[in-house]
């Protein structure tokens, strides 16, 4: 099966009103993209952005796994989609250390953003120390089977795998790294869900993706696309790596 290919950008907590700018130069770049195109900006910026993104889905960068209630300071999925949300980042690395979330407490929200009708981005990745020690591949599995729902389908999940240690580090796994945990991950996810219900599932790879690394990426089996940190809060590299993914598809 021929996957779509998906370039999403996480601004994490980067961007105010003025930087929709950025966004309004690449929907102007990209009118008609051969791959879906997607940021997830500050949860404050959602229903400005609305009105420049054109053809770029928008996503949030977490929700809580409750419909309502009292959670200060949260968000959830259907104020999200209220905002013009239609995914959601959830179990980013940065989540996972600085708010203590463990793969239940992804799966929960997970499972909170499809009912809501969100496409759910579960990140997952293995740090510096469970990659020297050769735990890469049973770490990502482990949170893979801990964080991805039983209602996961190819239309409700897509799966990011950003090594902790690549992230915003300008380090990158090498091409056979890369390789092997995509490998490793559609292999799980076949004997999990069927062959043919995980065929359509896309697995996203992120990690200091940049224009200038982006086609080798992109060239590598299993790569379904990028999940940018950094390079998508500029239009100009995002625009580039666009184009690398546009190339490759
Ligand atoms: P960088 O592209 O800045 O390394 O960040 C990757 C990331 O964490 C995206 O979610």
């Amino acid at each position: 099966m021929t996957r779509r290919k998906l370039a999403a950008g996480n601004w994490k907590m980067n961007g105010v009103g003025a930087s929709l700018s950025e966004v309004q130069d690449l929907a102007a770049r990209h009118p008609n993209p051969l791959c879906d195109l997607l940021i997830c900006p500050p949860a404050t910026l959602l229903s400005r952005m609305a009105a420049v993104a054109g053809p770029i889905a928008m996503g949030g960068q977490d929700c809580h796994a409750a419909v309502s209630g009292a959670h200060t300071g949260d968000i959830s999925a259907a104020m999200l989609c209220d905002g013009g949300a239609s995914y959601v980042i959830v179990g980013h690395s940065e989540r996972r250390t600085d708010h203590g979330e463990t793969d239940a407490v992804i799966r929960a929200k997970a499972q909170a953003a499809q009912a809501a009708g969100l496409v759910a981005v579960i990140c997952l990745g293995e740090t510096e120390a469970q990659r020297r020690s050769g735990q890469a591949l049973v770490v990502v599995g482990a949170q893979l089977a801990g964080s991805v729902p039983d209602g996961a389908t190819s239309a409700n999940t897509v799966i990011a795998y950003e090594p902790v240690w690549a992230i915003g580090t300008g380090l990158v796994p090498s091409e056979a790294e890369i390789t092997e945990v995509h490998a490793h991950l559609r292999a799980e996810l076949s004997a999990r869900f069927g062959a043919i219900a995980a065929d359509g599932m896309r697995l996203l790879y992120g990690g200091s993706v940049k224009p200038g690394n982006a086609a080798t990426i992109f060239a590598l089996s299993g790569v379904d696309g990028v999940l940018a940190g950094g390079a998508s809060l500029k239009a100009d590299d995002f625009s580039a790596i666009i184009a690398a993914l546009e190339a490759s598809a």
